[in-house]
């Protein structure tokens, strides 16, 4: 076996991708994972293979999350409470997980020296409309009242506390803003926008697209993601450093919905839904996010290699797969 790495919310979308990554290049994996979000499902083809071990369970529990990153050489952080609709149905313990947990697995990390990935978001941009968006520009936060904000300020938060723990102690901490990342086994049950697009034009319901759909985004292939963020832990000179993770090709979401409805030979309506009709009154999106990916592909030679179209039809197929099975 090579290195192993814990992967904590290694039964989400992307931990379950990462792991069998790492498992194929001849890696052991620890996934721990309290199956919020995640599910063992993600993980099932796994859980036989004797280099992986799935641990149930939650990054609060510091005694179980001590050991396991005391006996791993690196760790990828991804557990996370996720997604907009979760973040506002649960967000007390949103906060706590993302802010409390993140410290702890920050701070078991530094006491045993082990490099960590910190997955951040490119939510932590907030409404700032800088087009393409670079590490450094200034994050714009919206007012506390509105709930969606918990989530990137835990998140940017939490880059605090990894960068002053590395500045502090010098110890190995690599963050990475993951933009929106897609394809199969992603849930669309927390308000992701592709794998609902999908469901709606496989199964010729209308296709809701959240208000004028002029709002626009980029999507990465989980593949690409995982890519990205095995290369950021390979290359020591990316310690102390923020990168965003994302695609290029910006896209709005009425396009989305077209070329989703297209691909998958449907017959569905596009149906544009109000914000505060699927939210709350007060919710507010961002126009647009595209990310500056110059500084990672400098930093570990990345580019992202599935476009979009190649990205819809994984996900368009995946989503037939779940329905059939
Ligand atoms: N998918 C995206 O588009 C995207 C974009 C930006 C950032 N991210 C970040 O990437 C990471 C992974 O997200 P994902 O898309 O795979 O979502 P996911 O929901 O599939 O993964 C998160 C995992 O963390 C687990 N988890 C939650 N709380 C936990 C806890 N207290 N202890 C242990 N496990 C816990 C969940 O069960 C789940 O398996 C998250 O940190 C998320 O914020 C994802």
């Amino acid at each position: 076996m090579g290195q192993r790495y814990l992967i904590t919310g290694g039964a989400g979308f992307i931990g379950s991708h990462l792991a069998e990554r790492l498992l194929a290049r001849g890696d052991g994996v620890y996934a721990l994972d309290d199956e919020s979000t995640g599910s063992r499902n993600n993980i099932a083809a796994l859980l036989e293979k004797p280099d992986f071990r799935f641990v149930p369970g939650s990054i609060m529990d510091e005694d179980k999350l001590g050991q396991l990153v005391g006996t791993c050489h690196f760790v990828v952080h991804l557990a996370a409470a996720v997604g907009v609709k979760y973040i506002l149905e649960n967000p007390l313990a949103s906060i706590m997980t993302n802010v409390a947990g993140t410290e702890r697995v920050l701070r078991y990390c530094a006491r045993y020296e082990k490099p960590v990935f910190l997955a951040s978001s490119s939510e932590v941009y907030g409404l700032q409309t800088r087009a393409p968006l670079k590490e450094d520009d200034f994050c714009v936060i919206g007012a506390t009242s509105v709930s969606r904000w918990s989530y990137a300020c835990s998140k940017a938060l939490d880059e605090f506390m990894a960068l002053a723990y590395h500045h502090k102690k010098a110890f190995p901490a690599v963050i990475g803003r993951l933009f929106n990342t897609v394809g199969p086994r992603q849930s669309a049950a927390y308000g992701m926008v592709l794998p609902r697009l999908a469901d709606q034009a496989i199964s010729g319901q209308p296709m809701t697209v959240y208000g004028d759909g002029s709002q626009t985004r980029t999507f990465t292939h989980v593949t690409d993601a995982v890519e990205a963020i095995i290369r950021l832990l390979d290359h020591p000179a990316t310690w102390g450093q923020v990168y965003n993770v994302g695609g290029t090709e910006e896209i709005s979401i009425r396009a989305l919905a077209e070329r989703i409805r297209t691909q998958a030979a449907s017959q569905s309506e596009i149906r544009f839904i109000a914000y505060d009709q699927v939210y709350n009154h007060n919710f507010q999106d961002m126009p647009r996010r595209v990310p500056d990916i110059r500084k990672l592909r400098q930093a570990t030679g990345f580019q992202p290699r599935i476009g979009l179209d190649a990205i819809i039809a994984d996900v368009l197929a995946d989503r037939r797969r779940q329905r059939r099975g």
